[in-house]
């Protein structure tokens, strides 16, 4: 085991991780390639994380890789993005499932191109047994739709106005069977949210750095780790020491 990795509290590894994979175009641009090329390179710092994650032991990592949002981009990129993601279910399944790593979609699925809708469906079909880290690739995602769409399905199930609480909602987004992030990295400088899990990052530590995602690897995630490890998490309380 390298000195990095023996810094780390193996005790307080956070159980669930959230990243906005930003800065692949000007990573990119630094280089005078197109920004596809960055996307690429992006999807090559997923394959890491997701590897590192693994082996570290978080059990949650969930990632934003399309936003409702981003359909504004130039028709060129988007289906570039579209084609990168049926590239990467399929490229990366048979290893995912080697890890044990349980795949999932969020998002609306339905406005995404079939391909992507199939490629996906396949890779959730053939790791949903797995027990090791949940992966759930954030497609055609937006913070404020899922509240949107939880709002209709509540109200389509007709649930008793008296039984509404936190829990349920929170059972109705897309993210239902996970628990809420302990922690969100924003890669590539912006210190914002873009709508990512809006809901469920209430009590989370934000992490926002000026690293290029394309260039994320494992010592990058166990910095990471280290600096929530350094972190007192209070939820509302108040510190006792
Ligand atoms: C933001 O960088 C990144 C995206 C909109 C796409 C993220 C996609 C990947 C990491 C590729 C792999 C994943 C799948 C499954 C498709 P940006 O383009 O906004 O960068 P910029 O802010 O530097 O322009």
């Amino acid at each position: 085991m390298n000195e990095t990795v023996n810094q780390i509290d193996n005790e307080n590894i956070p159980k669930h991780i959230a990243i906005i994979m930003d800065g692949n175009g000007r990573w990119a641009q630094k280089r005078n390639l197109p920004r596809t090329a960055g996307h690429r390179a992006g999807m090559e710092a997923l394959h890491r994380i997701v590897e590192a994650a693994s082996d570290l032991g978080v059990k949650y990592l969930t990632v934003y890789a399309f936003s409702t949002e981003n359909w504004k981009r130039s028709d060129k990129e988007v289906n570039f993005l579209m084609d990168l993601a049926v590239e990467y279910f399929f490229k990366e399944l048979k290893e995912l499932d080697e890890k044990n790593v349980k795949v999932q979609l969020i998002g609306k699925r339905e406005y995404l191109p079939l391909k992507v809708q199939i490629a996906a469906l396949e890779m959730e079909e053939q790791t949903q047994d797995n027990t090791g880290l949940v992966l759930s690739v954030a497609l055609n995602y937006g913070g404020r739709d899922e509240i949107v769409e939880t709002l209709k399905e509540i109200l389509n199930d007709e649930v008793p106005y008296d039984q509404i609480t936190e829990e349920l909602i929170s059972s109705y987004l897309y993210t239902g069977d996970l628990p809420d992030p302990d922690l969100l990295i924003r890669t590539g400088g912006e210190k914002r949210l873009s709508n990512f899990l809006l809901w469920q990052l209430s009590y989370a530590e934000f992490i926002f750095i000026d690293t290029f995602w394309p260039d994320c690897d494992k010592d990058f995630l166990i910095n990471m780790i280290k600096e929530y490890q350094n972190r007192n998490r209070r939820y509302g309380d108040i510190d006792e020491n």
